[in-house]
């Protein structure tokens, strides 16, 4: 009991230093020394800046300076591909223009319909001289023809697509015909359309199938 009250009064009546002596103590046992903790989270600080750093340069390469619409990589094609792609484009396009100018009547498979469309597909008109089929194309065709060994005379014969208005069309479908369910003929170019078309700007009829059968197909008569 003595003691206590010796306690109380040593509490209310500490000097200086020991109150600073009791702060430091009840210090220390709050927060407990960090010393040897302090180097862990700098490790975690250093690690982290190193993976930022190197994403960061990663994430810089790969969007060119950290646009927000890098350009796609630049790819060089070699001449040869350029050529490849072209001529993919041309038949992707032609292949369109088919399907809405001419598979109504020579049909989607080429294949022709009856007694009325003849084939395209493994004709002698298609891959003979590109001229032949720009013309029909052009102005039409009327009268006997003979395709693939079988004659065909429908009344009233094709008429002209006018559908089909710039030489690109022209040289895109019949590149595509030429090229298409097995047919192996050369693409047509536009200059070769522009040539056909001035030629002829004058006609007004179709063509007629003798005429041009015997100008382009030799086993015309066979
Ligand atoms: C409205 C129907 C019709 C459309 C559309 C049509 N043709 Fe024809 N095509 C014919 C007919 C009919 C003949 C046969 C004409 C004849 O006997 O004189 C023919 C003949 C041809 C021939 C020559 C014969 C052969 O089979 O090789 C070619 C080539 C040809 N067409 C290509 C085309 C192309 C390419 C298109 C589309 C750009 C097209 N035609 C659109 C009806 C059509």
């Amino acid at each position: 009991m003595s003691d206590q009250k010796n306690n109380d009064s040593n509490h209310l009546g500490m000097n200086d230093e020991e109150m600073v002596e009791l702060h430091a103590k009840l210090n220390k046992e709050k927060h407990p020394p960090t010393q040897g903790f302090l180097i862990a989270p700098l490790i975690f600080v250093f690690v982290f800046g190193c993976l930022i750093f190197v994403c960061s340069i990663q994430l810089a390469h790969s969007t060119n300076g950290f646009q927000v619409h890098p350009p796609q990589e630049v790819v060089e094609l070699s001449d040869e591909e350029k050529e490849v792609l072209r001529l993919e484009r041309k038949i992707d396009s032609g292949k369109k223009l088919y399907a809405v100018n001419c598979a109504s009547c020579h049909q989607p498979s080429g294949l022709g319909l009856g007694e009325q469309y003849p084939p395209l597909a493994g004709s002698e008109w298609v891959s003979a001289n590109p001229e032949l089929i720009i013309k029909v194309i052009l102005k039409g065709l009327v009268g006997e023809i003979k395709v693939k060994g079988k004659t065909y005379n429908p009344v009233g014969g094709m008429a002209a697509v006018t559908n089909l208005k710039s030489d690109r069309e022209i040289a895109n479908v019949t590149t595509y015909v030429r090229q298409a369910w097995g047919n192996e003929a050369p693409e047509v170019s536009v200059e070769e359309v522009a040539q056909a078309r001035a030629e002829s700007a004058e006609q007004k009829d179709q063509w007629v199938g003798d005429a041009l059968q015997s100008l382009y197909l030799n086993n015309s008569s066979e």
